[in-house]
């Protein structure tokens, strides 16, 4: 239920961009639907939607300040803003310090330290490919160097008609 008014939450935060909005919503149902199949816990399953909703929440404060929402300017920004409109609506601290780590991260492909984070990163890939349009072979090299999760690599797979 909480989910839901972050949802709503974001989608005023984006009002006017309908290309944010259909991608948040697309990564949240993703991870939600890769999270489900490979057996999370209740928190970490929790965790990652909540991820999800807001992993972009950087970009605009990035775009505003620096004229550019690369990466890394997204993760840099990101977290405060997070943290903040998580306090708002009540969420609980452990589940806060966490998704906060993850928008910080999302764009960091080394140490990945939780299905969480791997997860999240799988669902972005998903529709950043093909929302940015990607070929067959760059779906292909995501799969084999980003990819880890059966349900994830299932996904891709069969996005791009891999195999
Ligand atoms: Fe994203």
């Amino acid at each position: 239920m909480r989910n839901i008014q972050l949802i709503n939450r974001m989608t005023e935060y984006y009002t006017g961009d309908p290309k944010r909005i259909q991608h948040f919503i697309k990564v949240y149902e993703l991870s939600k639907i890769i999270g489900q199949q490979e057996g999370l816990d209740d928190t970490t399953q929790y965790i990652l939607e909540t991820a999800a909703i807001v992993h972009d929440i950087g970009i605009k404060a990035a775009e505003e300040k620096y004229g550019d929402c690369n990466g890394k300017l997204q993760e840099k920004e990101g977290p405060a803003i997070a943290e903040k409109m998580l306090s708002e609506l009540g969420y609980e601290e452990n589940i806060i310090k966490r998704v906060s780590y993850l928008v910080g991260h999302h764009h960091t492909y080394t140490d990945i330290d939780g299905k969480d984070y791997q997860i999240l990163i799988e669902a972005d890939f998903l529709v950043n490919l093909y929302e940015d349009g990607e070929s067959k072979k760059s779906a292909e090299t995501v799969l084999n160097k980003i990819f880890k999760t059966k349900a994830g690599q299932k996904l891709l797979i069969n996005m791009y008609g891999l195999q």
